[in-house]
């Protein structure tokens, strides 16, 4: 594990879109794991200044994203397919077909995650997934429990999970109960991962999860068996860690 402590919530975003663009380099057709929520709004932004400055063009990225809400459309605006539109897509040279999210509002959101498990294998490996970890320990929606899953499903939020993300939604009853995620297997298959955490409310989560026994209480603990992983906080987030 590489970490790299900043200042600041947007020196870390800055710092994380340099690596972001050192790490795609020179990749002829980077697949890339996309994250949602509110940590990686700054690096989206800056990845799209750098797209305006002419530093990186996503023409040939395929792109991936971590989970969806079962039950919203993609129109939906706090579906995770709005989002990316919103803080990426639409601002920059990605090609609309090569964006894959599982969909959310489907007959059978079981078939929809084995299908999307079907595409991430056929993909192979991804170059680089973005990730952050919930207050839960949660990393993509794998929720603490008693099990982890490998490959791509449908979980169950926890009740937790719900009140925290209720803050983007009208209402907490508007949050929906379950999600489709990738599973712990493909998010750790990954060669490399750009972890970002920023602020206080991190800060005892990141300590458990990257000093802290792994258990499957709290999944972001299993990140420190990537061989591959750069972590980027702030000094709010990084402020319980014992190796600074
Ligand atoms: C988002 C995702 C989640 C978030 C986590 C942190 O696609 O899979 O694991 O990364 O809930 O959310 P924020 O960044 O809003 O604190």
């Amino acid at each position: 594990m590489k970490f790299y402590f900043y200042d600041s919530a947007s020196d870390t975003d800055q710092g994380a879109a340099k690596s972001f663009i050192k790490m795609t380099n020179g990749i002829a057709t980077p697949k890339i794991g996309l994250a949602t929520g509110n940590t990686p709004v700054g690096l989206y932004q800056c990845l799209v200044q750098a797209y305006n400055q002419k530093k990186i063009s996503f023409k040939t990225f395929l792109t991936y994203n971590l989970d969806e809400y079962v039950g919203l459309t993609k129109d939906h605006p706090q579906s995770f397919a709005y989002f990316m539109n919103e803080h990426l897509f639409n601002g920059v040279d990605i090609l609309e077909g090569n964006i894959h999210i599982p969909q959310g509002n489907v007959e059978s959101p079981h078939v929809e995650a084995a299908k999307y498990e079907k595409l991430l294998e056929d993909a192979g490996a991804l170059d680089v997934q973005i990730l952050s970890i919930g207050l839960n320990g949660h990393i993509g929606f794998n929720e603490p429990g008693e099990k982890l899953h490998s490959k791509t499903h449908v979980i169950e939020l926890t009740e937790d999970t719900r009140r925290v993300n209720s803050k983007s939604f009208p209402s907490f009853e508007e949050v929906p109960l379950s999600a489709i995620t990738l599973g712990l297997g493909t998010i750790m298959k990954a060669k490399k991962i750009l972890f970002i955490a920023k602020g206080f409310e991190k800060a005892d989560i990141i300590q458990q999860a990257f000093e802290g026994p792994l258990t499957t209480d709290v999944p972001g603990s299993l990140l420190q068996l990537h061989p591959n992983i750069e972590v980027h906080l702030d000094k709010e987030a990084a402020s319980k860690l014992a190796r600074i």
